[in-house]
């Protein structure tokens, strides 16, 4: 059977203990409609929580059912029952808490971007392995479902050598979700594809060379780019393009992924993105030269949002366990970020940029 049918078991793999206290850092927009509502689902125990803003704090409680507050981060580090931090703020917030959090020797799920400067980001990896302490970040499209389902193919050995990749969405945005986004000079790449680029990475590994185009829309006020066009070159050949838009005003946006290899075609749909936050599921299809002439379907029954949210949770406790790396640990992080900045360089100065030259 297993060479006529694949095996797609894409749900995350769980903790055997999943009560250990979480400590949420920030109650905003993230926290309420994906962290809370998958770790409902997961059964996982949320101590307490905090903001800089107490009100946001003291509403998340209550709608979430979670039994403290604490009044500030400082606070909530010296909580006894709390053994994971789960930072959801500001990027150029996360690393003062990440230092203070290694200090209080807790481990930590880290939003994305892990950070905004790269030397931020090799420092916090640092400051963990000193503490001992795990660091995940919050890269879960790896574990939405028809990324996974991918894997899981290239893994059983479906697509065979990989020749070219795509991931393309064409989507309408609504940046008032993230008014503070929309006024940075970051946007795209930083705060959108980075999952895109995260999430090739891990089907495909790191690619040699990255060119990005990044510009706006008409009629854009932002001074950031909010639609890319990028191009990933590997030694062996492969390449990968990723061409995002978010200012798509006609009524067929579409959000792809088409993966091509010497023995199949893997390709399907981003759920999320044809109606961001609620999204729908995603879809997944793929064509093998050992079944020629048909086409797979597989039945995706769970969504990015909220239940891919389980997954670098599960991961980090599941790293806990086991004293071993979480899949999207901060130092793998280093390679997404080395992407993430290679792209804005190359942006800048108009030439393919190899992510080594990132440095901290
Ligand atoms: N993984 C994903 O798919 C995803 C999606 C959306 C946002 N995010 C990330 O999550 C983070 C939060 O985004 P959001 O949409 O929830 O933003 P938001 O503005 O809705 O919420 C951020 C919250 O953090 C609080 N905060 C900021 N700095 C703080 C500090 N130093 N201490 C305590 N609280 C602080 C703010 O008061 C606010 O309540 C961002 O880094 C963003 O990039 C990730």
């Amino acid at each position: 059977m297993a060479d006529v049918f694949p095996h797609l078991d894409y749900k995350p793999t769980m903790p055997r203990k999943l009560d250990r206290g979480i400590g949420l850092i920030g109650a905003g927009g993230i926290v309420n409609y994906a962290h809370l509502p998958a770790y409902r689902r997961a059964g996982f125990k949320v101590a307490a929580v905090t903001d800089r803003n107490l009100e946001a704090a003291e509403k998340t409680a209550r709608d979430h059912g979670i039994n403290k507050v604490h009044a500030n981060v400082d606070d909530l580090l010296k909580d006894p029952q709390i053994e994971i931090v789960d930072i959801a703020v500001y990027p150029a917030a996360q690393a003062e808490i990440v230092e203070k959090a290694a200090a209080a020797g807790k481990h930590m799920l880290c939003q994305k971007p892990f950070a905004d400067e790269f030397s931020k980001a090799v420092r916090n990896v640092e400051l963990a392995s000193q503490a001992k302490v795990k660091i995940a970040v919050n890269q879960q499209m790896r574990w939405d479902a028809g990324i996974r389902c991918a894997r899981l193919l290239i893994d059983q050995g479906w697509l065979g050598a990989p020749f070219y990749a795509t991931i393309q969405v064409h989507c309408k945005t609504d940046w008032s979700m993230w008014p503070w986004i929309y006024a940075g000079k970051h946007l795209e790449v930083m705060f959108h594809s980075i999952h895109y680029i995260d999430s090739l990475r891990y089907l495909l590994g790191d690619p040699n060379s990255v060119f990005t185009s990044g510009s706006r829309a008409p009629g854009e006020t932002t001074t950031a780019e909010t639609k890319t066009l990028t191009v990933w070159e590997y030694a062996s050949g492969l390449q990968v393009l990723i061409d995002v838009c978010h200012s798509t005003w006609t009524d067929d946006p579409y959000a792809i992924f088409r993966l091509e290899g010497t023995e199949g075609v893997i390709k399907g749909t981003i759920g999320l993105m044809y109606n961001y936050p609620t999204g729908r599921p995603d879809t997944l299809e793929f064509m093998s030269k050992r079944n020629p002439g048909y086409w797979f379907s597989a039945r995706l029954d769970t969504m990015w949002i909220p239940d891919a949210f389980v997954g670098p949770m599960a991961s980090l406790m599941c790293a806990i366990e086991q004293n071993s790396e979480p899949e999207t640990s901060g130092r793998d992080n280093l390679k997404t970020l080395q992407i993430v900045f290679a792209e804005y360089k190359s942006m800048a100065e108009k030439r393919a940029v190899r992510p080594e030259e990132i440095t901290a």
